[in-house]
């Protein structure tokens, strides 16, 4: 299966992007927010309008926010704009001892967290240096994950917003829906003050999935075979998921050029395939998940476990949301929606 699959629908958000980014161009600033749960395409949609931006000739930092590192102080912003130490930028070098130093005091040991003071030194730093850079040429910061940022991250992230209003800067963040802290509301609120678009990212309209899904198998996918994959709500990330274990497990036959699937049962190692694959879901998500049990031949999709309530399986319900309460067919999702 080819790695890197077109991107498909979101012509919406693509020209809402473009739009920010030709602001920025024209020496404003824009801010973007896009939300969506795991796998509909944020990250996907970011790199597409950091590229353009790249294209375009702007200065493009970007840091993504890790879900172990959410106590490391300013982790999401040091990593963004490179400051480390060992960075031969006297500002970056400066920014990373700044974040590492310390001393002990009565209370114990004074770290940039513990330390209001230290804090805001460290807040105008970065601001410094984002003003320093925009004042150079457009800027435009990604901020990936935002879900995970570490709270000082956040408040950077509000101050810069606030700071860099009247500067060529694109601010675009990406985030579920949750987790959702006090600091990622301010972050939201401070944005939203600043005139930021919020894009919310739905599943991909049908015909954008079925293109998908004959790009990804090289053939014209069958109505088994397609739906089956309706399944996946319109999520990329399960789409392509599915298709690449039903691959494995060699329950796609490719004739005449048209995709379509042979098996009218699950296989049982199907099922640990597909629980592996989204494995890196939140744990407590997969554990109430479960692995789909079988192929349902009335709908032609797996059926998955229910809760004890009868109700989808929590996992389920950001696959399921827009499907009917007792089969796996879905309708049509629409590509997203833009909202100001
Ligand atoms: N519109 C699209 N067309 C084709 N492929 C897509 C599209 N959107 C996303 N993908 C693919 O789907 C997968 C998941 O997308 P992505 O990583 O952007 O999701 P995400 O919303 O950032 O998820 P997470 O919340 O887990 O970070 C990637 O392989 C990506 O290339
Ligand atoms: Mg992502």
């Amino acid at each position: 299966m080819a790695p890197d699959l077109r991107i498909r629908g979101r012509a919406a958000e693509i020209a809402a992007l473009g739009e920010a980014l030709g602001r920025v161009a024209a020496g404003h600033a824009a801010m973007v927010l896009i939300e969506g749960e795991a796998g509909i395409g944020k990250t996907r949609l970011l790199d597409e309008a950091l590229a353009d931006a790249r294209g375009r000739g702007m200065q493009v930092v970007v840091g993504r926010a890790e879900e172990l590192e959410r106590t490391r102080p300013f982790g999401l912003l040091a990593g963004a704009f490179g400051c480390a130490r060992s960075s031969p930028d006297p500002r970056r070098a400066a920014i990373a001892e700044l974040l590492a130093a310390g001393g002990s005091g009565e209370g114990g040991p004074i770290t940039v967290t513990s330390d209001p003071g230290l804090r805001f030194r460290a807040v105008d730093a970065f601001a410094d240096l984002g003003e320093e850079l925009a004042l150079s040429g457009p800027l435009v910061i990604g901020a990936d994950d935002l879900q995970w940022a570490d709270p000082s991250s956040l408040l950077t992230l509000a101050a810069l917003s606030r700071r860099l209003a009247y500067l060529p800067v694109a601010l675009i963040g990406c985030l579920r829906p949750s987790p959702r802290g006090p600091e990622l509301d301010r972050l939201d609120g401070a944005l939203a003050a600043a005139g930021a678009r919020h894009l919310i990212l739905r599943g991909l309209a049908e015909d954008a999935v079925t293109g998908l899904v004959a790009e990804a198998v090289a053939a014209v996918p069958g109505p088994v075979l397609l739906a089956g994959i309706s399944g996946a709500a319109g999520n990329p990330l399960f789409v392509t998921e599915l298709l690449a274990a039903l691959a494995q497990e060699g329950a796609i036959e490719i004739a005449g050029g048209r995709a379509e699937v042979a098996e009218t049962t699950l296989p049982p190692s199907l099922r640990l395939t597909i629980l592996r694959r989204i494995s890196f879901l939140p744990g407590d998500t997969c554990r109430r998940c479960g692995p789909p049990r079988s192929w349902d031949p009335a709908s032609r999709s797996p059926t998955w476990p229910r809760s004890p309530a009868g109700q989808p399986s929590a996992c389920l319900g950001s696959w399921r949301r827009r499907s009917g309460r007792g089969s796996w067919k879905t309708t049509a999702t629409g590509s997203g929606s833009v909202t100001t």
